[in-house]
Order: structure tokens, then sequence, then C-alpha cells
């Protein structure tokens, strides 16, 4: 017989949203070591269960993934942002939209990605180099989201954005910031009042609109044989009636990819150069094994392979600090896991943020300590104990092109300079839809 997984009684009528509110992170880490692998929470009337154990993980993204849905209120709030790209749809429509964008990310393309990616990696170099040493300090943070917002627009939709950065990032930031906030409250406001946030909410929405319309009608008037992912998109028609996306499908992916496709990424550098401060003698490791395979050279896609210790700072920063920290699933079919019901019509979260601290699998599961990615102690465990890109057919489409980037961007920042972290500034990570710093990340920067 299946049991009822235990967890905290919280508020006797908002069960566990108030400690969600104020702390996420401690109420599912600490929730996962007190209880168990299968935590139950009650939020409000809604009942949620954390899974932490690698074959749990499995079963829901992989094994049987198409009883665990997307159809959750994490992502119904995603959805007004994205609308119904690649991350949020499902079923038949989004394995068609899955099977026309990757070939945007074949092992050869990306090759070729690299090479923008590491100049537009070097040019902020040069950028920074012009104040090395100067004693100011920069918000890395607001640094790496305009470097990969660069990066992305070049890359897949041909098109340099930068002009735009600043008003993009700003929108990009309250929006998802909203979103979070609604998924969380006990009531929210239906988008059709016009409360102050709503007002607010749609013209962000409005913002980002206008830059990814523009791309789109740019394409539309000079169609170019670009073969980026924009291109893709809008050269295939629809088997049965030869019809092709409309603009409103078009809008749908592009937001996608340039919101999944930077924000991530710009978190997780930002995440390792904080580490590499705080840890002097990895950031030491990694010069060393730049100075090594480089030799003062810019880093390029076939170098990738040889920085292992830079890929392992990157690899453990996202156990640490995984930058989509927690994932949702709505359960559309009763299932057991690990012994315990999991009702239909209930949550499934997923955490990769607690699942990489699980003290059974990782020893100091609290430690930076890159080189359990180079020893085989994370090699050894199961498939699923480490999952930044999530998993199964649902697995980001970005990983590859992501890991490319990471590595390349952290390569040519490092070789160039040292990054210390102010003194006294709040590192303290802010669980919204990624996970972010909470206040920026202000760092000095000096010539290596
Ligand atoms: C460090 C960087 C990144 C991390 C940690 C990350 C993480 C993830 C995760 C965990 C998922 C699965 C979500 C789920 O199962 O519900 C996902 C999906 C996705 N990611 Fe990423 N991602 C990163 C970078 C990127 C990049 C660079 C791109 C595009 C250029 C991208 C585009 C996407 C898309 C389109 C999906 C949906 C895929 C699908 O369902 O078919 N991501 N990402």
């Amino acid at each position: 017989m299946t049991k009822t997984a235990p967890g905290p009684r919280g508020h006797p009528l908002l069960g566990s949203l108030p400690d969600a509110r104020r702390d996420a992170l401690s109420l599912f880490l600490n929730a996962a070591n007190e209880y168990g692998d299968v935590v139950r929470f009650r939020f409000g009337p809604r009942i949620a269960h954390l899974a932490r154990s690698p074959a749990a993980v499995r079963q829901a993204m992989q094994d049987k993934h198409e009883q665990y849905g997307k159809q959750t209120r994490g992502f119904d709030k995603v959805r007004l942002v994205l609308g119904d790209g690649l991350l949020t749809s499902e079923g038949a429509f989004w394995r068609r939209q899955r099977r026309i964008a990757q070939p945007a990310f074949h092992h050869k393309r990306i090759a070729a990605f690299g090479e923008t990616m590491a100049r537009c990696a070097t040019d902020l170099a040069d950028e920074w180099a012009n104040y090395a040493g100067n004693g100011k300090p920069i918000d890395v943070l607001n640094e790496m989201m305009h470097l990969t917002l660069r990066i992305v627009s070049i890359t897949l939709l041909s098109e340099d954005t930068s002009a735009r950065a600043d008003e993009v990032g700003r929108a990009i930031t309250e929006l998802l910031h909203s979103a979070n906030e609604r998924m969380t409250r006990v009531f929210d406001p239906p988008m059709q009042l016009p409360t102050r946030e709503n007002r607010r909410f749609k013209e962000n929405l409005r913002t980002l609109d206008s830059v990814v319309l523009s791309v789109i009608a740019e394409r539309r008037k000079k169609p170019r044989e670009t073969g980026d992912l924009l291109s893709l998109f809008m050269d295939i028609r629809d088997e049965e009636t030869g019809e092709r996306m409309d603009d409103q499908q078009l809008r749908d992916e592009v937001m996608t990819v340039y919101i999944a496709g930077h924000e991530t990424t710009a978190n997780a550098l930002t995440w390792t150069l904080m580490l590499l401060s705080k840890h002097p003698a990895e950031a030491r490791a990694v010069r060393e094994e730049l100075a090594a395979v480089l030799g003062g050279r810019a880093p390029t896609f076939a170098d990738v392979p040889k920085l292992v210790r830079t890929r392992a700072a990157i690899d453990e920063s996202m156990r640490l600090y995984p930058p989509a920290w927690i994932i949702g699933r709505s359960i559309d079919k009763e299932d057991e896991i690990e012994g315990y019901r999991m009702p239909k019509g209930t949550l499934l979260f997923l955490s990769p943020y607690v699942s990489h601290r699980n003290p059974k699998l990782f020893d100091n599961p609290e430690g930076f300590d890159p080189s359990r990615f180079l020893d085989g102690r994370v090699e050894k465990l199961p498939r699923f104990a480490y999952f930044p890109f999530g998993g199964g057919p649902r697995i980001c489409i970005g990983n590859a092109f992501a890991t490319t980037e990471l590595v390349l961007v952290l390569a040519t920042l490092c070789q160039r300079f040292r990054l210390d972290l102010v003194p006294g500034h709040d590192c303290t990570p802010e669980p919204s839809i990624t996970l972010r710093p909470r206040s920026g990340m202000m760092m000095l920067v000096r010539n290596a």
C-alpha cells in the first residue's frame, strides 16, 4: 500500500506558503534534510511534493515524463511572458517545435557560435581594460546580462540588440520578479484588473515585444539566408496545410530563447566569478590552466575540451547555485514515487538546488570543491544526481550552447583579470524563477 509522504504542517490555513515567501531555499533544503527524499507540502489549498533522489527525478523527467506535465501555476505565470514557446508548450505541438529548433543547436553550429561568443567576451574585456585597477566597483551581474544577451541575439537571431540592452534587462528583471511574486501569492489579481503592478507588467512586456517583433518584422522585410534559429522557424511549413508559423508563434519562440538563452547563463557566470573570488586557490588553478593551454592567446571552440579546470569550476558553481533552481511539474496521472502516493492534480517539485546539496550523495555539500568533477566523485553518482539542465526529452535545448559559452567567457575574462568581491557585499541568492544574486554582484576588476 502506498503511504502519504511526511512533511511540515505549516500555518493552519496557508500551510508552508508564508515560509516559502520568506525563504524558499531554506524551506526546501531543510525539509529534505529533516523528512527525507520525498516531502509533502501544503501551499494554501494546494498539495505539492518535493522529490530529491536521482531515482525520483529520473522517474518524473525521463521514465514516466508523459505523466508529468507543465500545467502548473509557475508555468502559467511564465506563459504570461513567454507565451507558448518551446519551454512552456506540451504534447504534439511541443514535439514539432523541438524538432524544428534542434538543427540550430547542432554541434557544428555551436562551433561557429563559439567564435561569436569569444569575440563578444573579448569586446567586453577590452572595455574592462580601460578601467581595470581604478578602484571603482562594477556590477558583474549586469555586465554578464548584457554580454549573454548580445551573444544570444547575434547567434540565434542574427541581430545585435545591444543598443537596447539596459531597457531590455530592466524589463526582464521586473517581469521575472513579478511572475515569481504572482506564483507564490495567496490571491493573485487577474491580469485584466488595472492594478499598478499589472500596468507595469504590461508596459515591460510591451518593451520586450517591441524588440522581438522588430527583429521578426525586419527579417520578413529582408529575408536572409542565415540558417539561424529564427530562419528555421520562419521557413518551416505545416505538412498538411502548407502554412507557415504566424507572427504570434514566432514571437513566443523568439522570446523564449531571448530570455531562457541569456538570463540563466548570466547568473551561472556571476555565481562562478563570486565563488572564484572567495576561493583564491581555485581561481589560481584556473589561471594556471589558462596560461598553460592558451599561452596568452584568446580561447577558441577547439580549446573548450582542454579547459577542464575552468569547466569544473563552472560545474561546481552550478551544483551550488543552479540557475534553474526549481523545476515544477503537474501530476497528470496518479503515481507513486519512492513508495509515496502522488495524487493526480497535485504538484511535483524537482530542485537541482536541493538535490545538489544532498549529503547522502555529495561529501561536504556546502563546500566549493571543483575537483569533485575531476577525480571521479561526481561521475560515479547515478544520472540525475546532478541535473542543472534538467533531463529526459525536455532537457535544456541550449545545454551545449550554454556550456561552450560559459567556458569561453570565463576563460577570456579570467585570463585577463582578477575579480575581487567588494568587502561586505551581500551575496545572498534570491530564489526567483531563476537563482539570482539578490543585490547584484559588486566586484573590483584588476589586471591579472
Ligand atoms: C546555464 C545556463 C542554462 C541553464 C542552467 C538552463 C536550464 C534549463 C532547464 C533546467 C531546462 C528544463 C526545464 C524543464 O524541464 O521544465 C531548460 C529548458 C530550456 N532551455 Fe535552458 N538553460 C540554460 C541555458 C539555455 C540556453 C543558452 C538556451 C538557448 C539558447 C536555453 C533554452 C532553453 C529552452 C528553449 C528550453 C525548453 C526546452 C524544451 O522543453 O524543449 N537554455 N533549461
